[in-house]
């Protein structure tokens, strides 16, 4: 007797028959943020927008609105008021979700509903070979009331941008997580590297939670394990598409090539290692400045990461044949004792459950005579105080959990390790000014930042 396959649809003879092909397909949708330019037609887009309308809602009210916009100068306009979706200028359109307030609010259902229209219109385009992504960083909602007419009595949550991807757009997925992570039978039950540490409360009501104001962001390192952090930096890298430029901060401005001025020359053949190069910022830069013939190494708690920077350098034309990407677990360097010939550290200390343990680890491999180049956010300054009062309120950045070390604190880790060849004091302001201060102001900067020499 035949059995019928677990997996197969519930009446077989009503599921589509290529309906494992369809479900193959949709699971291949991936988000584009490099657009080509061009246009699609008025009348595919607006099936497209009726696609999604076929999707459920909260008591059917349909309290859904979406304004489909392709002209240019308000694309434009709508990626300034994003802010950082630049994504927005090349798109054929923009499709804002929109809905009417008053009705189904609880449990969020007319967002719920908004979302299953939203969704099944991605889908509709992905099956018709466009591109697409989905975007709540849409900026100011009074700029964009004025832009849209949109009447108070309607929000606006986001916008799909769709259109055709460049030919030379990143073809690639963001991971997904481990299935058995996300799902359980029954009663709730999520593994621990998956269950962030929050500050301890007798409840967590979400309405109290936003991105600029949440009183339960832990943000102190040393509260979350090695493989939580992995796991959290790992996933949220992908928040974006590993372009060109990704992740250059407005924080840094030029700071970034002040901090990499301090390494030495190295000779051909040298090995330099950077650590927990998140979105490789810093590792574009180096590759850029250093020898051809110098060996980057970069060592991260998750392959995410990796694989998101290797693609980050073919997307800026960059060699990969002398970098080498590895994982790294628990603070542990995977690199035998004096191996390199150096070492950076750029901002990376204030993000470590145990800065001190990879302190020793640098030290342990590091050859002899070989130079750490290390730097970190200085509690003690201007910025740090910033932090303290405004920054450290909001939700956690997708680079993880972070807290700024006193410039004197961290000296003294780096005194007991090291012979401390250079040290400097970068940026005067909260953001953006690269100022180097080599006096006493020095522990009053932004970044407070030393070459070392391992004895
Ligand atoms: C509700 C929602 C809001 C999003 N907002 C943005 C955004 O403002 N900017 C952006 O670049 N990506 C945004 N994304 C895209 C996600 O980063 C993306 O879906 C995720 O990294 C998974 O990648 P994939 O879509 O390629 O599978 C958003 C996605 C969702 C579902």
């Amino acid at each position: 007797m035949e059995t019928a396959s677990p997996a197969a649809p519930a009446d077989p003879a009503a599921g589509a028959p290529d309906w494992r092909a369809i479900l193959d397909r949709l699971a291949q949708r991936h988000s584009c943020r490099d657009f080509d330019g061009s246009k699609i037609d008025r009348e595919i887009l607006a099936e497209i927008v009726r696609d999604g309308t076929e999707a459920p809602s909260s008591c059917n009210l349909q309290n859904w609105h979406f304004i489909i916009v392709t002209d240019q100068e308000r694309k434009l306009r709508a990626r300034d008021i994003s802010g950082g979706n630049l994504h927005f200028a090349d798109c054929s359109a923009l499709i804002f979700l929109c809905f009417q307030k008053g009705w189904t609010h609880g449990n969020f259902s007319i967002a719920q509903s908004v979302a299953g229209a939203a969704y099944h219109m991605i889908l509709s385009a992905h099956l018709r070979g466009f591109q697409c992504i989905w975007n709540a960083g849409i900026g100011d909602h009074g700029q964009l009331r004025d832009l849209l007419g949109l009447p108070p009595i309607f929000e606006v949550q986001a916008a799909l941008a769709i259109g055709r991807a460049k030919p030379t757009a990143p073809d690639m997925k963001a991971p997904r997580r481990p299935f058995a992570e996300v799902h359980s039978w029954q009663r709730f039950e999520r593994p621990a590297i998956c269950r962030y540490p929050v500050k301890p409360a007798k409840a967590y009501p979400f309405y109290r939670i936003r991105n600029d104001d949440n009183p339960f962001a832990e943000w102190n390192p040393a509260r979350w394990s090695w493989d939580q952090i992995g796991d959290f930096r790992g996933y949220a890298v992908w928040a974006k598409s590993p372009l060109a430029g990704v992740y250059v901060s407005r924080r840094q401005g030029a700071a970034t090539e002040v901090e990499l001025d301090l390494l030495p020359d190295l000779a051909p053949g040298a090995r330099l290692l950077e650590v927990m190069p998140w979105g490789g910022t810093y590792s574009v830069a180096l590759r850029q400045r250093l020898d051809r013939e110098v060996e980057l190494h970069l060592a991260e708690l998750s392959e995410h990461n990796l694989s998101f920077i290797l693609e980050r350098f073919r997307q800026e034309a960059l060699a990969t044949d002398r970098v080498q990407a590895s994982l790294m677990r628990g603070g542990i360097l995977p690199y035998p004792d004096a191996s390199m010939d150096g070492v950076v550290l750029a901002q990376i200390l204030e993000h470590c459950p145990e800065p001190e343990k990879l302190l020793d680890e640098t030290r342990r491999v590091l050859k002899p005579g070989g130079v750490l180049v290390v730097s970190a956010r200085n509690l003690w300054s201007r910025y740090g105080w910033r932090w303290a009062r405004v920054e450290s309120r909001a939700q956690i950045p997708n680079q993880g959990p972070f807290r700024p070390i006193p410039a004197p604190r961290l000296r003294g880790w780096l005194k007991a390790r090291f012979e401390i060849d250079a040290e400097i004091g970068i940026g005067r302001e909260t953001v953006e000014d690269a100022a180097v201060l080599r006096g006493r102001g020095r522990f009053f900067c932004r970044l407070y930042a030393a070459r070392c020499v391992r004895g």
